[in-house]
């Protein structure tokens, strides 16, 4: 049980640090087993992800490097556009590359990095997710690691945000209707 309390404008914790944990542990192990031999890239989209990927790589007994990356959000009527406002700082031609996400929910913004990170020549491209917010979908994504599907809630805690805040939350917990004004 975290020490952590529950913000007031959360109404529940969706996932405490103990389940969190053990899963990155199951994913981190299934990660090494599926990529025996091969030398690892984690990849995360600022900012998000930032957690996620901490916790992941520390559960990955297997070598491995890490690189960011940020885009602009996804906005809807921006012609589908998403700016890449941070590259990669290593060339990935060859490299066993995860790209490890806190969520995919529409899936607009991974699907675009993954198009362009493909157009790279990477040995392999997958995709890690945290949480699946399946229910709104909109780009096909083939998330190859999924930790959690997640109910179609606005979440913070453990990367995700609300205006840059509570991501530092040890938990992810679901926002209540009230904080979010509806
Ligand atoms: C979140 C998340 C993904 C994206 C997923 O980032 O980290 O990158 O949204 O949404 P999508 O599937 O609908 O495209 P966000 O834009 O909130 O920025 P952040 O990582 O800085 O919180």
């Amino acid at each position: 049980m975290s020490l952590v309390p529950l913000p007031d404008v959360c109404d529940a914790v969706l996932l405490d640090a103990d389940q969190i944990a053990t899963r990155v542990a199951e994913l981190g192990r299934e990660i090494v087993h599926d990529h025996r031999g091969e030398e690892l890239r984690l990849v995360t989209v600022l900012r998000g992800g930032l957690f996620f990927l901490a916790d992941l790589a520390r559960a990955i007994e297997a070598p491995l490097t890490i690189d960011f990356m940020a885009v602009s959000p996804y906005t809807p009527g921006r012609g589908g556009v998403v700016r890449v406002t941070k590259d990669l700082d290593d060339d990935i031609e060859g490299a066993t590359v995860i790209l490890v996400e806190d969520v995919v929910d529409t899936g607009l913004t991974i699907n675009y990095v993954l198009s362009m990170l493909r157009a790279r020549s990477p040995g392999r491209l997958e995709v890690c997710a945290l949480l699946d917010k399946s229910a709104r979908r909109i780009a096909d994504v083939p998330v190859a690691y999924r930790g959690f599907r997640a109910p179609d809630r606005f979440l913070v805690g453990y990367g995700l945000d609300l205006a840059g805040r509570y991501r530092n939350l040890p938990f992810v917990a679901t926002m209540s209707d009230e904080a979010l004004g509806a």
